[in-house]
């Protein structure tokens, strides 16, 4: 069994609370304890889940047995928790992004090497079945040699004015959204990125008292000639029908792909909540057959693929099995979607063309 903890128990640290207790539930890891410094936040998910809870986590290192630390703290405060975690001999697994800095991510890099421990990026688009199929298309040549992709990743407003407004001053469309896209992109092509030029627009949020970008559009050019185009924002109106507008296409010397991931073709209205649209690929939530809560989808299964892979390797698998093999993103590709994500924002403040 592992031993599992998380570190960070909002919003997305709910999530992992959840991948965690069903893998507890088929005897694969044991949820033993979570952290979080805001004592209203751990005390209500300690009661909810019936976990033990610290507000340091160097003191839960101390006090508890954990093989294995899912951070999901705000964007900014990955590092220095993560090169802990590392250094006191844990697996990690690190929510995107890996960091908001490349001296970050190298210095966790360095302390997983120096402690033979596995940094894992939650990257979860990976896992959405339709873009493991278009990047399989992709990489076959099905489409020829791809020219030139576009990706767009849009929030509504209340993600930065609510969900987290007291960090989104320290984050960015790019750090919040772009990144996943960033890294499917260059999972797809095999490529990292070469060199990008960005614009952006700082109108509304900054007028809310939020010191950051409303949209980044950037293009980022790879290694291998491919030229695509993200183009992010969270600022759209509270009534759009998902809290998530987004989609991907590539087009090559030989075809074309588009996957809209936001309509996957269900539309509905209703007199509550007005137009919505469903994304159930990413978190479905229904029940077992004892019933009990589960939750299902891709969102669930990138946490889940790690505590799988830990397990491979405490059973004497290789690490060069899992990059060769597994489709999860690892060090070198939160590394990587780093580069690229701080070359926009270098771009964005210099308004020149920036080499990586
Ligand atoms: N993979 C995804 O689709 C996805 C979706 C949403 C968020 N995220 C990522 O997850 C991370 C958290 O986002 P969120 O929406 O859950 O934010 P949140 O604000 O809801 O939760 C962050 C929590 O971290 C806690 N925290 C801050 N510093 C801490 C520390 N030093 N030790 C312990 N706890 C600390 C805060 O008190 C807070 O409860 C971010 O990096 C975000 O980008 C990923």
């Amino acid at each position: 069994m592992i031993k599992c903890a998380v570190i960070g128990a909002g919003r997305y640290g709910t999530n992992i609370i959840h991948a965690f207790r069903q893998l507890e539930q088929q005897g694969i890891a044991k949820l033993v304890s979570i952290c979080d410094t805001n004592f209203d936040v751990l005390n209500s998910q300690c009661k909810k889940y019936n976990v033990k809870g610290y507000l340091d986590y160097k003191e839960m290192f101390e006090k508890e047995k954990i093989d294995a630390v899912a951070i999901a703290t705000p964007d900014h405060l990955h590092r220095d928790i993560a090169v802990y975690a590392l250094n006191s001999g844990k697996h990690i697994l690190v929510e995107k992004p890996m960091d908001v800095t490349v001296e970050g991510c190298l210095e966790m890099i360095k302390a997983a090497e120096k402690n033979n421990v596995l940094i894992q990026v939650d990257f979860h688009k990976r896992y959405d079945p339709y873009h493991q199929q278009l990047c399989k298309d992709v990489r076959s040549g099905k489409f020829g040699t791809i020219e030139y992709g576009y990706v767009h990743m849009e929030d509504r407003i209340e993600v930065p004015a609510v969900w987290f407004s007291s960090w989104a001053q320290f984050s960015s469309p790019v750090w919040f959204l772009g990144v996943h896209f960033i890294d499917l992109v260059r999972w797809c092509l095999q490529s990292n990125g070469k060199y990008v030029f960005a614009t952006g627009s700082r109108m509304k949020l900054t007028k809310m008292g939020i010191d950051t970008y409303d949209s980044i559009s950037a293009k980022v050019v790879f290694e291998n000639g491919v030229s695509v185009t993200f183009d992010t924002c969270w600022i759209l109106p509270e009534k759009f029908e998902a809290i998530v507008n987004q989609s991907i296409r590539f087009v090559g010397t030989e075809g074309i792909i588009e996957c809209d991931t936001q309509d996957r073709g269900t539309r509905l209205c209703s007199t509550k909540n007005g137009m919505e649209t469903y994304n159930l690929g990413f978190i479905l939530e229904t029940q077992d057959r004892y019933g009990n809560t589960v939750y299902k989808g891709y969102g669930i299964e990138s946490i889940a693929d790690f505590v799988y892979n830990i397990q491979h390797l405490k059973n004497g698998g290789s690490f060069e099995n899992l990059k060769k093999y597994a489709i999860s993103a690892f060090a070198e590709d939160g590394l990587e979607a780093t580069r690229i994500a701080t070359a926009i924002h270098r771009s964005l403040d210099t308004k020149e063309i920036v080499h990586i």
